[in-house]
């Protein structure tokens, strides 16, 4: 499944640039070696970003 179909990114390599350190999805696109383009993907990496977030903080109690 693809997180932005602007650059091709799915959502593993989205997943893998948030495990890598990406913190905001300018981030991601720098990892994932794209630029933005329509920015429609935004929310949704920003909603991996939060989940991914949620789980470490999960983890940690
Ligand atoms: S869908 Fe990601 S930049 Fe357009």
């Amino acid at each position: 499944m693809y997180v932005c179909n602007c650059n091709g990114i799915r959502e593993r390599e989205a997943r893998a640039a948030i495990a890598a350190g990406a913190g905001k999805p300018a981030q991601i696109f720098i990892r994932c070696g794209a630029k933005p383009q329509c920015a429609k993907c935004v929310c949704d990496m920003r909603r991996l970003i939060r989940e991914s977030e949620d789980s470490l903080r999960y983890a940690a109690e």
